[in-house]
């Protein structure tokens, strides 16, 4: 099954209750919220409260990407707000195994998220306990940026890596992706897509982009 995730980043904050509704009435699978504490990442974007007032107006599962540094900080306070999905990044939490536990043991599904320069040989230990990775093909921090084409290879070196040990986890990708790459994405392993601009961003609405980009994911299943 492809997921795709559509990112609020790039939504109207103003209007995210229309915006979100559009993209769940278009059929988006989960939406992605991208919380960011201007450490880790430059930016800072929305926290617990805003998470809190999503919440109430979606049933869609709600996929937390965490760009902060020291997540387990922050894991009481969103699980309370209402979150489904945690991606905590490798980068920023020196006890990772603790992290994994502690979502999984909370029924939350429990992600990895690597920036675009960071090995998957990290991945090692904690790959059979994850749900997934969230593969950056960007560098965090900001949506509209262009993909990262190296990360291709990181994907498919990724999916080998787990079809080959059997593993449970899904690949998810963020960043600079559209409907001139997700085939290849998709092509490359990936299950999750999440994607800001290509979907709120675009000069058309967000019915046609969903649209357009579920109809890609559908050819690409018939095919494999
Ligand atoms: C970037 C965020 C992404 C971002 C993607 O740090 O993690 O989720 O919203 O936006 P686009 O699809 O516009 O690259
Ligand atoms: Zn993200």
């Amino acid at each position: 099954m492809i997921e795709i995730a559509p990112s609020i980043l790039a939504a109207d904050f103003a209007n995210l209750s229309r915006d979100i509704k559009q993209v769940e009435k278009a059929g988006a699978d989960v939406i992605h919220l991208d919380i960011m504490d201007g450490h880790f990442v430059p930016n800072i974007t929305i926290g617990p409260p805003v998470v809190s007032s999503i919440r109430k107006i979606t049933s869609l599962p709600l996929d937390a990407h965490l760009m902060i540094e020291e997540p387990s900080r922050y894991l009481d306070v969103l699980i309370q707000a209402g979150v489904n999905w945690i991606s905590v990044h490798l980068e920023a939490d020196a006890h990772l195994e603790r992290t994994v536990s502690y979502l999984r043991e909370r029924g939350i599904r429990a992600g990895v998220a690597l920036n675009p320069a960071t090995p998957i040989a990290g991945l090692e230990e904690i790959l059979p306990e994850v749900d997934f990775i969230l593969l950056m093909t960007v560098n965090p921090g900001f949506g509209g940026q262009q993909f990262i084409s190296s990360t291709l290879k990181k994907i498919r070196k990724l999916k080998e890596l787990i079809s080959c040990n059997g593993y449970k986890a899904r690949i998810e990708v963020d960043g600079g992706i559209g409907a001139g790459n997700l085939h290849e994405i998709l092509i490359a392993g990936a299950e999750i897509i999440v994607m800001g601009s290509a979907i709120f961003g675009a000069n058309r609405n967000v019915a046609d982009a969903m649209a357009e980009f579920r109809a890609i994911t559908e050819r690409h299943l018939q095919l494999t």
